[in-house]
């Protein structure tokens, strides 16, 4: 059973964390969400989903002012912090340790326990300030991962493209699952 905190911020790709929130619902996992408030006026205006429905996918449900809670210590124990979708502001938070919100502060203390922290960042375009940021969250051990879509999979819906992203987040956490990995072309690279 994996321990992962899920974090979901005020950014475009809402979609991005209800399907990594339904999909770690049918693995072995127990999940700790943290839905800005941000998020949830997003999630409005891009989905038909409610914050109702993102509690009853989750096993405990905090909003980021629970700066109290166990998650906020990095005596806590997981296997994982994923940011779906991050906001710039999140992101710039947590690059220079502003742990004022329990979503920075559990990030902040996922980065110096070493553990993963997965960010999937969106803005664009991107300037100096922003690309500086991310350089930054990297360095300090973030995983920074626009969620970029890959179009070798040939997706042909919205829902393929974003599941391609979750799934590739999933096998990072360490879960078994599959999905269209690259396998080279046919016919190159032979003796
Ligand atoms: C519809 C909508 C889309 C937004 N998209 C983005 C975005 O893609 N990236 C971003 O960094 N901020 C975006 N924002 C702005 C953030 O929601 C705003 O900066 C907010 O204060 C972030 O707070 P949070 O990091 O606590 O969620 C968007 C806002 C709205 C209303």
């Amino acid at each position: 059973m994996k321990k992962i905190i899920l974090a979901m911020t005020g950014a475009s790709g809402q979609v991005y964390g209800i399907r990594l929130l339904e999909m770690l619902k049918d693995l072995e996992s127990e999940v700790h969400l943290i839905v800005s408030k941000p998020a949830l006026l997003t999630m409005k205006v891009e989905t038909d989903k409610t914050e109702e429905y993102l509690r009853n996918l989750a096993d405990f449900f905090y909003s980021p002012s629970d700066t109290g809670s166990a998650i906020a210590s990095g005596s806590f124990k997981h296997d994982g912090m994923v940011i779906a979708p991050c906001t710039i502001n999140t992101a710039s938070s947590i690059a220079y340790g502003i742990a004022d919100n329990l979503i920075a502060r559990a990030a902040d203390v996922t980065l110096k326990e070493r553990r993963k922290l997965i960010l999937l960042v969106r803005e664009t375009p991107l300037h100096e300030g922003h690309l500086t940021t991310l350089l930054r969250l990297s360095r300090i051990g973030a995983i920074v991962m626009p969620p970029i879509p890959a179009f070798y999979t040939k997706p042909k819906t919205i829902d393929d493209i974003v599941d391609h992203t979750v799934l590739r987040v999933l096998d990072i956490l360490g879960f078994n699952v599959e999905y269209h990995r690259w396998e080279g072309i046919a016919g190159e690279n032979k003796g």
